[in-house]
């Protein structure tokens, strides 16, 4: 058996054109929802996301705009920046990138963040909110891998599903989104007893710990779909090079190192049900639900 390939592109572009088009709905009353983006310091990654998250705003109709402060920025200067930010009333959205140099306390940068700007989810009000089931900001890589399940019709209520990582950004409102949706939920961990044995009881499996390729085909049960969050960037002298299908091994040998998840692609695609790339499974959606999220923020404060 070979599992289905769920295509994260071609969900996260069904998204956009719903953003697209409310956006133009929104233009012709003459609102243009505002996003901006705050990035302190030289992070390379953040830089990359940053840019592609302003740069996908503007694509579909809102107004996206990124916001560089130093490395050396203080507490009280992006504290400062914020309040002027939840000030304005063409914003709609903020969004700190993290992570923030260390010098820095993103828990209190983001508690600052007016919630109903906080297209990130990320705001105790929002994550309150969110664990109660009402509505609210939810944070948008969760949202995606909801999505991804969704389009690709498969049945979350009375099924059982693991979320392989417990972290605020994805496990914890993850599992939330899947408990509101009727599955019975497990949030796994690095202390998890037998952890092979709790995946092997999922119809769902959600991987978001940030290790290369630990959820392996033996651990899922046959027909499960299987979505990875994971994005590691793995090199020459990884230990599992040899579980590599031919494409990611050749990028390691000529290119020096290549994106993995935390699902070891080649053995669990031969069980699983569906399964998601990375690149290209839930990396594209994270950016669309944010646009979702920032077209919300900008309808409710207008409600
Ligand atoms: N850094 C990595 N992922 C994210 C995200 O989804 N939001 C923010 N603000 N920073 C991130």
């Amino acid at each position: 058996m070979s599992a289905k390939l769920i295509d994260g592109k071609q969900i996260a572009a069904e998204v956009e054109a719903e953003v697209r088009r409310e956006c133009e709905a929104l233009a012709s009353k003459g609102v243009i929802p505002g996003l901006v983006a705050i990035r302190v310091g030289d992070d390379a990654a953040s830089e990359v996301y940053v840019r592609n998250k302003a740069k996908k705003a503007t694509e579909l109709g809102l107004n996206g705009t990124q916001k560089h402060l130093s490395a050396t920025t203080s507490q009280r200067e992006i504290e400062a920046e914020i309040d002027r930010l939840n000030a304005d009333d063409a914003v709609d959205g903020i969004l700190l990138q993290l992570p923030l140099p260390s010098h820095l306390d993103s828990k209190a940068l983001l508690d600052r963040i007016d919630p109903r700007k906080d297209v990130d989810g990320f705001h105790p009000v929002n994550v309150g909110r969110l664990q109660q089931g009402r509505p609210c900001l939810v944070p948008c890589t969760p949202m995606g891998v909801i999505r991804l399940l969704e389009s690709s019709g498969i049945a979350i209520g009375g099924c059982r599903a693991i979320v392989v990582g417990r972290s605020d950004i994805v496990g914890k409102p993850v599992a939330a989104l899947l408990l509101h949706r009727h599955a019975t939920v497990t949030i796994a961990h690095s202390r998890t007893p037998d952890l092979a044995g709790a995946v092997r009881e999922a119809d769902i499996v959600v991987a978001a710990v940030g290790k290369a390729m630990m959820i392996t085909g033996e651990m899922i049960k046959p027909g499960a779909a299987v979505i990875d969050v994971g994005i590691n960037r793995i090199e020459y002298g990884f230990d599992k090079l040899d579980r590599l299908g031919e494409a990611k091994r050749n990028a390691v040998l000529t290119k020096g190192s290549a994106l993995v998840g935390d699902v070891d692609f080649e053995s669990a695609r031969s069980v699983a049900g569906w399964i998601t790339p990375v690149p290209g499974g839930v990396g594209p959606m994270t950016i669309a639900y944010l646009l979702k999220n920032t077209l919300q923020a900008a309808k409710d404060r207008r409600a």
